[in-house]
C-alpha cells in the first residue's frame, strides 16, 4: 500500500460498510493514493472496481495498482460528478457500492508547490485538478470584497471575514499577493484573536472549497450514487469538515424520509418514498489509538447507508 502517498482512514471500517459480495460492482470516487481501492480489491477477487480521481498526481500513482489488478479495476481521471456519465460508456447501470473519502490526500498537501498548505511557502494555487484555470491567485487577486467576505464565511465560517477580506483588498492595491506565506500573514495581521492558525485554516479551507466547486460536486455525486445503487448496495462517505458532513447528513435524513408534505396535512400529496436505510445513526469517529497512528483521522466522521428495494 502507498502509504508516502497517502494513509488511509476509517480502512476496515469502510470496508465493513461497504459489505462487498460476490461478483459486485464497486466504486471509489476518491483513489487518492488507493488505499482503499486496494483494500477493496483485495478483500474479495470476483469484485470489479471503477475509481476516479480528478488529480494527475494520483492517476499516475495508480499505474501500478492497475497493472496489478487488470480488468478487474479502471481508473478514470474525472471529477466524481460525472461518475454516471463514465459508468454508463463502461456499460454500467447499477453498482454495489460506493465509497467518497472526501478532501485532499497528504500527497497534495506535501506537494508544497500545490500551495494547498499554510505550513509551507509557496504560489497561491490549490487546484485540485491542474488543467482547470482559476486558482487561489485569481480569487485573492481578481474577486471583489463582497465576494472574498462571501468566500470566506460560507466556506470557511470564519468570524473575521469582513476584516481579512478588506485587509486583502488594501495589500493587493500596493502589489499582487502571490504566496501562500503573504496571505497566511494577512490572515495573521487580520485576526484580532489569538486563534490565528484557526483562522489561517478557515480561510485556506474556504479558497480551496470554493475553487475546487467541492460541496457542489459532493452534492450532485450523492444524488446520483443513491440512484444508481442496487437495492441493497452500499454509500459511505468519510468527511473531514463540517460543512461536508452537514451535506451528508442531510441528504441522508432527506433521503430516508417517505414523505415531505408540510405537518398538518390529512394525506400526503408529495409522493416522495424513501430510497435509503442509514446504518450509523451517530457517525463513526476515530479512537484515540487511530488519531495516534494517523493525525489526518483527527477530524474524520464516516456515515453509511443502504439502498432500499423500491417498487
Ligand atoms: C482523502 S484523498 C483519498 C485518499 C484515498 N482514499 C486513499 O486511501 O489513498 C481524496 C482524493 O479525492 C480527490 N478528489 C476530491 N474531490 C474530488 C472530486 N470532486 N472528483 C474527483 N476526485 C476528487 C482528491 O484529488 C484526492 O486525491
Amino acid at each position: 500500500m502507498n502509504h508516502s502517498y497517502h494513509q488511509p482512514v476509517f480502512l476496515k471500517q469502510s470496508i465493513e460498510y461497504l459489505n462487498l459480495k460476490d461478483d459486485g460492482i464497486y466504486v471509489d470516487a476518491t483513489f487518492g493514493g488507493g488505499g482503499h481501492s486496494q483494500a477493496i480489491l483485495d478483500s474479495n477477487s470476483s469484485i470489479k472496481l471503477f475509481a476516479f480521481d480528478r488529480d494527475t498526481d494520483a492517476i499516475e500513482s495508480g499505474k501500478k495498482i492497475s497493472q496489478k489488478y487488470k480488468s478487474r479495476f479502471l481508473l478514470i481521471k474525472s471529477n466524481f460528478s460525472r461518475i454516471r456519465t463514465h459508468l454508463a460508456l463502461n456499460r454500467i447501470k447499477k453498482i454495489d457500492g460506493i465509497l467518497f473519502d472526501l478532501g485532499i490526500s497528504s500527497h497534495q498537501i506535501d506537494e508544497k508547490e500545490r500551495g494547498f498548505s499554510f505550513s509551507y511557502d509557496a504560489p497561491l494555487d490549490m487546484r485540485m485538478n491542474r488543467e482547470q484555470a482559476t486558482s487561489a491567485s485569481d480569487v485573492i487577486n481578481n474577486f471583489s470584497y463582497e465576494k472574498l467576505k462571501q468566500i470566506f464565511w460560507e466556506f470557511g465560517e470564519e468570524r473575521e471575514a469582513v476584516r481579512i477580506a478588506k485587509m486583502i483588498i488594501q495589500k493587493r492595491k500596493i502589489s499582487s499577493i502571490t504566496t501562500t506565506g503573504e496571505l497566511g500573514a494577512i490572515i495573521e495581521n487580520a485576526t484580532r484573536s489569538h486563534k490565528k492558525i484557526k483562522a489561517k485554516a478557515r480561510i485556506f479551507q474556504a479558497i480551496r472549497i470554493y475553487i475546487n466547486g467541492e460541496l457542489e460536486a459532493l452534492r450532485s455525486a450523492l444524488r446520483d450514487a443513491v440512484t444508481i445503487l442496487n437495492p441493497q448496495g452500499r454509500i459511505v462517505v468519510i468527511s473531514y469538515h463540517s460543512l461536508e458532513d452537514r451535506i451528508v447528513k442531510k441528504f441522508f435524513q432527506y433521503e430516508e424520509k417517505d414523505c415531505v408534505c408540510p405537518e398538518g396535512l390529512l394525506k400526503c400529496n408529495c409522493g416522495k418514498i424513501s430510497t435509503i436505510k442509514i446504518l450509523t445513526k451517530k457517525p463513526i469517529t476515530p479512537t484515540t489509538q487511530e488519531i495516534k497512528k494517523n493525525s489526518r483521522a483527527r477530524s474524520a466522521k464516516l456515515r453509511a447507508a443502504q439502498k432500499k428495494e423500491i417498487k
